[in-house]
């Protein structure tokens, strides 16, 4: 695991969208997983800026979200399908068919769980994957407990989960279950960044210093793959 200390949040905004773009210009046609929190925000700033000054460059870009929360729409504020849109998605041009995030909303939602799974596969697989650490240690929904085995399914949020999104559900409903890539799905990604940022995120990220790898660690599992670089700021 490669790991980089930056000065803040803005340096570790910087380095992230570095990489994002160094990736993109070596290989026009990358898949990418990508997440939502308040981590990639300035990263995705970043992209955009510099994105805005070149010629096509998401334009044979595949990307695939994380996760999603079940039970709301895709126009609702909430969800990240609305938060890509925002950060990301209104501001470059890529093919909206490419740009993949799990729906939500589906009547049959073990049935999209699978169709999502099988469209990363069809794509080739990650090619790049960011990913933010919740508090507890989970990388995508993938909470504390979580088999490393696990592939893209329906998850129950923990109540600290569903506490730390909460401000993004002024009415306080916030969503009791979400859509999300297994552990085993991120983990075939062939490069993985994993972004940590504040005070909030330090003792996962000094457990997961420690290098014990363990299901109750999410984000340790990250120890078992040969191309993981952890920004901390
Ligand atoms: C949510 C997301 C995760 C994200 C985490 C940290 O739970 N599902 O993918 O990494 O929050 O979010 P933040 O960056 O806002 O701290």
């Amino acid at each position: 695991m490669n790991w980089e200390t930056l000065t803040d949040y803005d340096a570790l905004s910087d380095r992230a969208a570095g990489i994002f773009l160094a990736a993109i210009r070596n290989d026009p046609r990358i898949v990418l997983g990508l997440p939502t929190g308040r981590t990639p925000v300035r990263m995705y700033e970043r992209v955009v800026a510099a994105c805005s000054r070149e010629y096509h460059c998401f334009r044979d870009v595949t990307s695939f979200n994380l996760d999603e929360y079940v039970g709301i729409d895709r126009t609702h504020p909430g969800s990240y399908y609305n938060f890509m849109k925002q950060h990301l998605f209104d501001f470059i041009d890529n093919n909206p068919a490419n740009a993949h995030i799990p729906n939500g909303a589906a009547a049959d939602i073990a049935a999209e769980c699978t169709r999502y799974e099988g469209d990363i596969a069809a794509a080739g697989g990650l090619g790049l994957t960011f990913l933010g650490l919740g508090s507890n240690g989970h990388i995508a929904f993938n909470e504390p407990g979580t088999p490393f085995d696990s592939r893209t399914r329906v998850v129950t949020l923990t109540d600290s989960t569903r506490a730390a999104n909460a401000a993004i559900f002024p009415d306080g409903d916030v969503p009791t279950h979400a859509i999300t890539m297994g552990i085993a799905t991120i983990l075939e990604s062939t490069s993985i960044v994993l972004l940590a940022s504040g005070e909030k995120k330090r003792a996962a990220i000094e457990r997961l210093r420690g290098g014990e790898i363990t299901e109750e660690l999410p984000a340790s599992v990250l120890w078992k793959h040969r191309d993981v670089t952890v920004l901390v700021a």
